[in-house]
């Protein structure tokens, strides 16, 4: 069987000026897939998310979405998608209910069903009650939902969303992961930014790190994680220890150990899935470092986030074969 790429782009450029936002981003979204596009402040991801929404068009490189060329057939990809995006659209003098309107409207989504749309979506969004009053009195995570409501009138094919949970508490938060899962799980492809590598985790069955405008790393969040394999931490009865289980550790592991003197804690990343907790102690103890406390536990995405775009303050593994 064949994959049909929902998003496919290919050496994707774009410079503001002097900077130079994409330098080359290859994606491929599988149709139906969630794409979880994960990248620290300034990586380029609301730029791809740009381009690939025909907001703006790339200096070098294609994208086709829902099989559509972005600059070539930028009208038949805007009919195909949904965007909620980092800066909302939301008029806040008209009421969330009027915004939805307005929206199926501008989308030639006219008479009753664009109504009885937008009220579904008030309803699903949690926002009935406050439907009738000027969107500018919503809180942030109302606005939020209304935005990303507003992207759902169509039922699109593709659905990008610019960080769309940034800032919203918990429980806003969880009923937009709720919603990208009822919408992933009806077949419409989605492609998201994050920062939250927890999101990411939740809801992509595909990660692609971007950092410095390039794809850095990309794969399942397990493949993420196993490539920097777990994270080994020990607690010692004093500090004239550390030194001892750092050899001892740095010995198992072959990476530089990190000490924290205060709390007479040492951590190191372990990526030889074959290192055991109780090989660890053994060592330890046969070495007379006398450990109260040690743990060897799977590295969190923020972890393996950091050490793949080489921003952590740990030796980053070598680079994976391609
Ligand atoms: N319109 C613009 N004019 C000038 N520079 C821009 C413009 N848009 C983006 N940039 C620059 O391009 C780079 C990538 O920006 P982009 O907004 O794509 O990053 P991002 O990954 O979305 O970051 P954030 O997490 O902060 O939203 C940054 O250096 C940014 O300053
Ligand atoms: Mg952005």
């Amino acid at each position: 069987m064949t994959t049909t790429y929902a998003v496919l782009s290919e050496g994707l450029e774009k410079h503001y000026g002097d900077v130079h936002a994409l330098r080359g981003l290859d994606l491929a979204v599988a149709e139906g897939a969630v794409c979880g596009v994960l990248g620290p402040n300034g990586a380029g991801k609301s730029t791809a998310v740009r381009l690939l929404t025909t907001l703006t068009s790339p200096d070098a490189g294609s994208a086709r979405v829902a099989g559509h060329d972005v600059v070539r057939e930028a009208a038949a990809v805007r009919a195909a998608i949904g965007v909620t995006g980092q800066s909302t659209s939301i008029d806040g003098e008209l009421s969330g209910r009027q915004n939805l309107r307005l929206f199926a409207r501008l989308l030639r989504f006219r008479g009753p069903a664009g109504r009885t749309r937008a009220d579904e979506l008030l309803e699903r969004f949690g926002l009935t009650e406050a439907a009738d009053r000027p969107a500018r009195t919503y809180s942030g995570g109302m606005r939020r939902r209304l935005d990303l409501a507003a992207g759902l009138l169509t039922r699109p094919q593709v659905l990008f969303l610019d960080e769309p949970t940034t800032g919203l508490d918990p429980h806003s938060r969880n009923q937009i992961w709720e919603a990208v899962r009822e919408l992933a799980g009806r077949g419409t492809t989605v492609l998201l930014t994050t920062q939250y590598l927890e999101e990411a985790d939740q809801l992509a069955d595909d990660i692609v790190l971007i950092d410095r405008g390039r794809a850095a790393h990309r794969g399942t969040p397990a493949e993420l994680k196993s490539l920097i394999g777990g994270y080994a931490e020990v607690v010692v009865a004093h500090e004239s220890a550390l030194r001892a289980a750092a050899a001892v550790l740095d010995r198992l592991t072959g990476a530089e150990p990190t000490l924290d003197h205060e709390h007479r804690t040492i951590g190191v990343v372990a990526s030889d899935p074959t290192l055991t907790l109780p090989r660890i102690v053994r060592e330890l103890d046969a070495a007379g470092v006398p450990v109260i406390d040690a743990s060897l536990r799977p590295p969190t995405l923020d972890e393996a986030f950091l050490r793949l775009t080489g921003r952590g303050d740990v030796r980053a593994p070598k680079e994976p074969a391609a």
